[in-house]
C-alpha cells in the first residue's frame, strides 16, 4: 500500500467515524450511570433512579457515585461530618463576591467562585486518596454556600452561616431565604439535587473528563463543567421554560406557539433529548412532585400550561422523539420553593458537581489524554500575501 493510499484510507475512515456532537459515538468505558433512552430509564451505579429518589438522600446518593457503593451508618454518618465541617468559605472568596456585579448571571459567580477555589488547594497531588477525598469534600460542601452566597450578597446582604444542624438540602434553602425551610420542602429540594446528580456523559461531564485527562486540578475540572452547564441547549433551559410558560400565558395559545416553533424550526426549551425518545424519566418524577406539592399547597397556572403543553408537543413532535426532559418540570418546582429562576441552573450545578466528581475519579483511574483528531476541510499550501496587496 503506498504512501497515498494509506492517507486515502484513513481519511474514508475518518469520514466513517464523524459525527457532528459526537452523537452516538462512545467517548469513555464508564460504571457510573446508565441510561436506557428508548425505554427512558436512569440508574445511577446499577441502582435505578426511582428507587433512589424515594429512599436514598442526595449526600448518600454522593457517596454511592463517587465512591461506587452505598455507605455504612458510619461511613455515612462520616462523610456528613466532613461535608459539614467544610461548608464555609474563605473570606477572600467571599470578598471577591462582594466585587462581582449584582446583575451577574449567578452561573458565572459559581464558575469564578469554583475556579477561585484552586488558589488555596493548589497542590495537585492527584495521587493521594487524601488529597481526592478532600477535594470531594469542599467541592460537594462549599458549592452550596457559594449559591447563596452570591444570592445574598447581590441583594446588599450579608452570607449567612451554614447549620449543622440542618442536612444538605435544608441547610441550603436556609441560607437562600435567611429562613429555615419546613421538612417537606427540605425533602422535595433533596429529591431534586439527586434527580440532577448524575446522568453519563453529557456535555458538561464530558468537559469534566476532558480537562480532568490533562491532570489539572480538581477545581478548575469543575469550573470547566459548570461554564459548559450554563448553556440553554444544556443545563440552562429550566430557567427558559418558565420564561416560555410565562410568554404563552394562557392555554388558548399553546397551540399557535407550539405551530410557530414546528414551522420555524424553534426548540421548545424543556423537551427533547439526545439520547431519551420518550419522557426523560426524571421529568416524570418532577411532575409527581410537582402536581403532589401544588395539590397540597396551592397550585400555579403555569403547571396546567405545562401540562397543556406537553400534550400539544407530544401530539406534534413525539413521532420524532421529542418529549420532556428533566428541566420541563423542574423550574416549576424551584419557584414553588420561592428559589429565583436564575439561581435554577446554578441548583443543577450543585447536584450535578457530584456526577462531575465521580467521573473526575474515574478519569484519574485510567487516565489518556482526550486528543480527537479532525478532518481537514481547509486548503494546503497558499502563499502568504504581503498587506499591501490584500
Ligand atoms: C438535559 O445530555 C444530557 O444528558 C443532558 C441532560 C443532563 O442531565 O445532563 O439530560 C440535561 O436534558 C437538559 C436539556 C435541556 N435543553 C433543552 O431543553 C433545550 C431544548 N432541547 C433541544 O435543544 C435538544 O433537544 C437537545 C439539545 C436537548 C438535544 O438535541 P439533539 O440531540 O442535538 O437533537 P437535534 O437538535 O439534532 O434535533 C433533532 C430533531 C431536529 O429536527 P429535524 O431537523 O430532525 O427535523 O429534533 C428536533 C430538531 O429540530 N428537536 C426539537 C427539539 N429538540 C430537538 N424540536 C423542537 N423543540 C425541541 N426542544
Amino acid at each position: 500500500m503506498t504512501a497515498g493510499d494509506s492517507a486515502t484510507l484513513q481519511n474514508d475512515m475518518q469520514d466513517a467515524c464523524f459525527r457532528p456532537g459526537l452523537e452516538g459515538i462512545p467517548a469513555v468505558q464508564s460504571n457510573i450511570g446508565h441510561v436506557d433512552g428508548q425505554n427512558g430509564r436512569l440508574e445511577y451505579r446499577g441502582i435505578p433512579i426511582e428507587e433512589l429518589a424515594d429512599k436514598s438522600t442526595f449526600l448518600e446518593t454522593c457517596y454511592l457515585l463517587i465512591w461506587g457503593k452505598l455507605p455504612t451508618q458510619s461511613e455515612l454518618d462520616a462523610f456528613k461530618f466532613e461535608v459539614n465541617n467544610h461548608r464555609r468559605l474563605k473570606y477572600r472568596i467571599r470578598d471577591m463576591m462582594k466585587c462581582f456585579p449584582a446583575n451577574g448571571h449567578p452561573m458565572d459567580a459559581l464558575q469564578s467562585c469554583a475556579a477561585a477555589l484552586g488558589l488555596f488547594y493548589s497542590r495537585r497531588a492527584l495521587d493521594d486518596p487524601e488529597y481526592i477525598r478532600a477535594a470531594v469534600v469542599r467541592l460537594l460542601a462549599k458549592m452550596p454556600t457559594m449559591v447563596a452566597t452570591f444570592n445574598l450578597m447581590r441583594k446588599g446582604h450579608d452570607w449567612v452561616m451554614p447549620r449543622d444542624d440542618l442536612g444538605y438540602a435544608g441547610n441550603f434553602l436556609y441560607m437562600l431565604n435567611e429562613k429555615e425551610p419546613s421538612a417537606e420542602a427540605a425533602h422535595i429540594f433533596d429529591v431534586c439535587l439527586i434527580l440532577h446528580a448524575e446522568h453519563t456523559i453529557n456535555a458538561s461531564t464530558f468537559s469534566a473528563r476532558v480537562t480532568a485527562s490533562t491532570l489539572t486540578d480538581p477545581y478548575g475540572v469543575i469550573a470547566s463543567a459548570v461554564g459548559t452547564l450554563a448553556g440553554p441547549l444544556h443545563g440552562g433551559a429550566n430557567e427558559e421554560v418558565l420564561e416560555m410558560l410565562e410568554h404563552i400565558g394562557t392555554a388558548d395559545r399553546v397551540a399557535a406557539y407550539v405551530d410557530d416553533c414546528v414551522t420555524n424550526r424553534k426548540k421548545i426549551m424543556g423537551f427533547g433529548h439526545r439520547v431519551y425518545k420518550v419522557k426523560d424519566p426524571r421529568a416524570v418524577i418532577l411532575q409527581k412532585l410537582a402536581k403532589e406539592m401544588f395539590e397540597k399547597q396551592g397550585g400555579t397556572p403555569h403547571y396546567e400550561l405545562a401540562l397543556k403543553l406537553e400534550t400539544a408537543v407530544e401530539e406534534r413532535l413525539g413521532h420524532k422523539g421529542i418529549y420532556p426532559n428533566v428541566d420541563f418540570y423542574s423550574g416549576l418546582v424551584y419557584q414553588h420553593l420561592g428559589i429565583p429562576s436564575d439561581l435554577f441552573t446554578p441548583i443543577f450545578a450543585m447536584a450535578r458537581v457530584a456526577g462531575w466528581l465521580a467521573h473526575w475519579k474515574e478519569q484519574l483511574g485510567e487516565n489518556r489524554i482526550f486528543r480527537p483528531t479532525q478532518i481537514y476541510t481547509g486548503e494546503h499550501g497558499l502563499p502568504y500575501e504581503e498587506i499591501a496587496k490584500r
